[in-house]
Order: structure tokens, then sequence, then C-alpha cells
């Protein structure tokens, strides 16, 4: 089928298959991971806890959940990774087989593939940002988020850091552009309560030799990292009455 055919989630699908097939999945871990390791910690993760990774990529973040959860007084936890990418998935099943309580699965965040009031946990690493529909997305967290649920989405490509805005012509995939304010709004609007923004600078040193293609410089990549993440926090509340457009099931 011509690319040009293709709907916005296919078009996704395409082009982070390409980036897995390049190897680009495993790569992103170095990138992420400092970020993501203080999100995690603000998580505060429970033995028994059901979480999801959205936008799971390669799957490292996954097994950094899936171990916290695994196994303790509270029971045995899981973790669904899902993805838009097969080949993402195929790469983290590949990577994860020593793992029970993973399961990854092929979807697209606007429309996820499982069950009303899970999750009591959702982790979310850079990838909110190439939604087309982010609306749509919320609204299928709140769904599929249990009662008191907790979501951390980790986005670096916003608005308050202009040095991440240099990927927007890069990339081959629209993205979703917004301040932090504006996503504030936009959670509240979706009924979550709870809701907090933070940055999450990445300190891990930039060496001088440093080869960069997103970014015009190092020096452009340094303060890129110093501003940081936008890590977005909100809670499903234990709805008594529905909010408009919502089911209790
Ligand atoms: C920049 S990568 C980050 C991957 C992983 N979280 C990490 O940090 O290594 C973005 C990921 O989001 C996934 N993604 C993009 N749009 C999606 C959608 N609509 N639904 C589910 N996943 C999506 C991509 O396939 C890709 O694996």
């Amino acid at each position: 089928m011509p690319e040009k055919s293709l709907n916005p989630d296919e078009k996704l699908q395409l082009e982070f298959n390409r980036w897995a097939t390049a190897g680009e999945g495993e790569k992103m871990e170095r990138h992420h991971l400092d970020i993501t390791e203080k999100t995690i910690r603000l998580m505060d993760l429970r033995p028994g806890e059901r979480v999801l990774d959205l936008g799971c990529g390669a799957g490292w973040a996954t097994r950094l959940l899936a171990r916290l959860v695994a196994d303790g007084p509270e029971g045995f936890g899981q973790v669904v990774g899902l993805d838009i990418s097969d080949e993402m998935i195929r790469s983290a099943r590949t990577a994860s087989k020593d793992f029970e309580n993973i399961l990854y699965v092929w979807g697209s965040a606007q429309q996820i593939p499982w069950e009303e009031n899970f999750f009591d946990k959702v982790l979310s690493v850079e990838s909110f940002y190439y939604y087309p529909d982010q609306e749509r997305a919320l609204h299928e967290l709140f769904r599929v988020m249990a009662p008191h649920g907790r979501m951390f989405l980790l986005i670096n490509l916003y608005k308050d850091n202009p040095y991440s805005l240099q990927w927007v012509d890069q990339l081959k995939v629209p993205v979703q552009v917004r301040s932090e304010a504006e996503y504030v709004e936009l959670l509240k609007k979706h009924a979550f309560e709870n809701v907090e923004a933070r940055r999450i600078p990445d300190d891990t040193p930039t060496p001088d030799d440093y080869q960069t293609k997103s970014f015009r410089n190092l020096e452009d990549l340094r303060a890129f990292k110093r501003i940081g993440a936008l890590l977005l926090m909100a809670s499903k509340p234990d709805l008594r009455t529905p909010a408009p457009g919502y089911t209790i099931y």
C-alpha cells in the first residue's frame, strides 16, 4: 500500500518498525534511562501492582518495572508493554524471555486492547507526543486505569524546552507540540485529578567528542538536558458519579 494512503497509526507503525529494524529500540535506553529511573522512583511501585508501559519500544523500561512489582506479600504484579510497532514488540519479547510477569501487546494508545479499571500505574516514556489524537489516548488511559490509579507521562518534546523543538522538522511523522500549561489543562479536562507537572533534568554528562545528529551542537544538547523532560502525573478518581462521557463498568 502506498505510504500516503496509510492512516496516522499505520504511519507510526511503519516509521517505528524502521527504527526497530535499525536497532534504535535498544539504543533509546541510553538516552532515556536517567530520566526514566528518576520517574520510576516517583512511581512508588509495590510488589503485586499492575502496570502499563505505554509505547514500550524495545521493553527495557518494562523490564525495570517488572522487577519492582514481581513478587511480594501483595501478590504477583504484572506489567503490560504496549506499542504500535510490531517490530518493537518482537524485540521486546525476545529480550524478555526470562520474565514471567510481562506481556507485550501490539496495539495503539488510541484503542488500548485491555479491560476497564485494571492498571494501578501507567508509565509512558517519550511516546505521548507522537499520538495523533492525544485526547482519545487520554480517554483510553482513563478507562483502563483502576480507581486511584496514577499515570506518569514523560515527554521530551514540548514548548517550554525550546531546544527540543529542533526535532520537529527532522522527524518523519507529525508530532504534537504543547506546553506544560496546555498539557495540565488537557489532563484536567479528561477528569484526571491530582494533576502535577515537573521537570526531570537528564544529569548524564555529554562528552566533548559526542556526535549528535538531533541537535545543532553540543551546547544545545547540554541545555536541552539541563531543562529536562516534562513529567505529567495524574490520578484517576474513585468515581461515584461518572464525569460526562464516562461509564462505570
Ligand atoms: C521514542 S520511542 C520510545 C520507546 C520507549 N518508551 C523508550 O523509551 O525506549 C516512542 C515509542 O512510542 C511508540 N508509539 C508511537 N505512537 C504510538 C501509538 N499511537 N500507540 C502506541 N505506541 C506508539 C513507538 O512505536 C515507539 O516505540
